[in-house]
């Protein structure tokens, strides 16, 4: 049964970010201007202990926690409350120097050096106890501190180790998966190919770059043990949470769709999901909207795994990063839009890397809300600043979420099998970027997607988006299936069920998994398109799309054809079709090319319709969401153009000016407008959503 969960009680919306006074330790006058300054910025949580060990515990066993009370404290009594991080992140010299087995070993099996950080071995025995031992310290010092809200464990998980604690592992997982059947496992990874065959799991090695790396099963559940291994390291810190503090909640931050992890799995383990979001503002290759779209797509995902609950963002850059190929400063007024924009998306919070920028080291020209300069008066703590005044003002949103009508399928195992199939073009693949393409499709259209996994529930959406559905399992078909005789429009494309959980092809056809029933039609053959190549796909109102790099020559069985090829030797053949199922209004959809965004739009705008969603058209530049509770609508919009951009009508009061709308109204360039509808006293554009009970929050 799943564990009761807790939520943060968070009345407020939160406003703060990374704080590291364990580095002015001898500048107490900093330490107190650094309050005085929290408090102007309308900062209200400060992430405190990220990467604090050595100063936590300079000496093993030897602790020194009363700075870090003194700061709690301090900060508490002055309105500012605690995150608090376990010190994993990064380990003290004297924890390498006596347990070497915690450090990394990567993929050619060669042994890290002590330093930097993110380089544990997420299996040593060592390096979990002396985790434990702090982090037990922490639990019984501040558990019940009255400003600590939210545990934060370790610091964006990631990376693999290949030592031989990490591979002797992995065999034990293989044995336990395959039921300590070689011969299943053989079948599955179809090892007779090149001689690839195991007579015992202890022959099996982790992929190395200069070993076993050519078999597709082994690769996939590699990755597979690598998220499970992680999620058990985390369960070990977060196991002393649950039973020290009960009460407190525990996070870790993601990081955007970070490819060494399925987030899904360690999702399930967390009270809260939160998660650093840096992007490439003002970038020279792409539109602001384009870049702040993206954004959007990722809090979605991040949505996705914390259903009818609002996530955090963890994370954000006030000014600029100093990790990018360019480390441009964000344009005024883009942090205003990237604050709200989190909110809009369903965040309840918006924090900064980091507080103060330090003196020294790696990290010494990142952004921060406070320059080297000191100032309280510089153009970017004056933006965190009006931010701060933004989000009080927004306060009451904490109590209501996005509830999204569309859902997008996105999976990391399909993902990590689509990257390492050998076919098609290894650069044109693209799936994260043809999931993205769909939310941008759906975003202008007005329709909220979630990004959901092919194991979550569909039955609340009316429609769902499956792009590249390369892996699928015969139950993930099974939920397919009843997804669409329950009345659901299912849209599929191009290299759809193509592989089994082991990355094993289905004969007979893809779909397979009995999806070619589902869609009534299957794919012989699928071209791959030099950039140079052109073809198109003819609709029935003799409207032509532009086909991109692959196409499927369909068979159809008993579906409707939509659209044919208009070139080369497949032209005439089925491009696009649709199979109605039930009495349900159900129809699953197949598209099978990579087609242009306009004319993917109009494909999904009709399914859309049939589904009953109704679909509007927002502006260019633009980005508009709703949160909404049982009382109320919030219509956020969001202008990322260099042009005033006049929206549809809306009903109810002008949230941050506090004024009834106008008869026409406009967002102004790099600038937001909220609305705030009274649900059933009048109608704004782009809504239309269900009723929902008011949100649960802990008081
Ligand atoms: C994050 C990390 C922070 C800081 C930041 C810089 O990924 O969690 O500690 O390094 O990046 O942008």
């Amino acid at each position: 049964m799943e564990r009761q969960r807790i939520a943060l009680a968070n009345q407020e919306l939160l406003h703060g970010g990374d704080y590291n006074p364990e580095q002015w330790l001898d500048r107490p006058d900093i330490l107190k201007e650094d309050i005085r300054m929290m408090k102007k910025a309308g900062v209200n949580v400060a992430t405190l202990g990220v990467f604090s060990w050595s100063v936590l515990e300079p000496q093993e066993g030897d602790y020194h926690l009363e700075w870090l009370k003194d700061i709690m404290d301090r900060l508490y009594e002055n309105g500012i409350r605690t995150i608090l991080a376990t010190p994993s992140g990064a380990k003290p010299a004297w924890l390498d120097e006596k347990y070497p087995e915690a450090l990394r070993t990567d993929e050619r099996g060669q042994r890290r050096h002590h330093g930097v950080r993110h380089n544990h071995c997420m299996t040593s025995p060592d390096f979990r106890r002396k985790v434990r031992e702090i982090n037990v310290r922490l639990a019984e010092h501040f558990g019940k501190h009255p400003g600590l809200i939210l545990w934060h464990i370790s610091n964006e998980l990631g990376g693999a180790c290949f030592c031989p604690l990490c591979r002797k592992k992995f065999q034990e997982y293989l044995s336990d998966k395959f039921h300590g059947d070689i011969e299943t496992l053989n079948q599955a990874w179809w090892t007779t190919f090149w001689s690839h065959r195991y007579q015992r799991f202890d022959q099996i090695e982790p992929p190395f770059a200069n070993g076993e790396n050519s078999i597709m099963g082994l690769n996939l559940e590699w990755k597979r043990f690598t998220t499970w291994n992680m999620t058990d390291y985390m369960k070990s810190e977060i196991e002393v949470f649950r039973s020290l503090t009960p009460q407190i909640p525990v996070t870790t931050n993601f990081m955007k769709l970070y490819p060494g992890l399925d987030y899904r799995r360690m999702a399930k383990e967390l009270d809260v999901i939160s998660w650093d979001s840096y992007p490439r503002y003002h970038n020279d290759y792409e539109s602001l909207y384009d870049t702040c779209i993206e954004n959007a797509f990722d809090h979605s995902v991040m949505r996705g795994m914390c259903k009818d609950r609002p996530f955090l963002l963890m994370e954000s850059v006030p000014g600029a990063v100093n990790w990018h190929e360019f480390n441009k400063q964000k344009r005024p007024g883009m942090h205003k839009l990237a604050a709200v924009q989190a909110i809009a998306c369903g965040s309840d919070s918006v924090q900064y890397f980091q507080w103060r920028k330090s003196r020294g080291s790696f990290e010494q020209y990142h952004g921060a809300v406070v320059d080297h300069l000191g100032r309280d008066d510089t153009r970017i703590f004056r933006e965190v600043e009006q931010t701060g005044q933004i989000l009080k003002k927004l306060q009451p949103v904490t109590k209501s979420i996005v509830r999204a009508q569309a859902a997008i399928l996105f999976d990391w195992d399909n993902r990590w099998a689509i990257d390492d199939m050998k076919g098609l073009s290894q650069q044109k693949k693209q799936y994260e970027k043809t999931c993205l393409s769909f939310y941008r499709i759906l975003a202008r259209l007005g329709v909220e997607a979630d990004i959901i996994s092919r194991r979550d529930d569909m039955g609340g959406y009316g429609a769902v988006f499956a792009p590249m559905m390369y892996l699928i399992e015969e139950d993930t078909a099974e939920r397919l299936r009843a997804y669409v005789r329950g009345g659901g429009q299912l849209f599929a494309t191009y290299l759809a069920g193509y592989v089994d959980q082991n990355t094993l092809c289905y004969l007979g056809g893809f779909p397979g998994a009995g999806l070619k029933e589902l869609f009534g039609a299957y794919s012989e053959e699928v071209d791959t398109l030099y950039p140079s190549d052109r073809n198109g796909i003819r609709f029935a109102d003799g409207s032509i799309g532009e086909v991109r790099d692959f196409a499927e020559v369909l068979r159809v069985q008993d579906a409707e054809i939509l659209g044919t090829y208009t070139d080369d030797y497949y032209a005439g053949g089925a491009a696009v079709t649709r199979k109605k199922c039930g009495n349900n209004g159900g129809a699953a959809w197949y598209t099978g090319a990579r087609l242009d965004d306009k004319a993917m739009e109009k494909l999904i705008a009709r399914a859309l319709t049939e589904a009953g969603i109704p679909v509007s058209e927002i502006p260019q530049e633009v980005e508009y969401h709703c949160r909404e509770n049982g009382e109320y609508r919030y219509h956020f919009w969001l202008n990322y153009g260099k042009e005033r951009v006049k929206i549809p009508q809306v009903s109810g009061e002008d949230f941050l000016a506090g004024s009834c709308p106008a008869q026409e109204n406009f967002v102004e360039p790099m600038d937001v407008r909220i609305f705030l509808e009274r649900k059933n006293t009048g109608k704004a554009a782009g809504s239309g959503m269900a009723a929902i009970p008011e949100m649960e929050v802990m008081g």
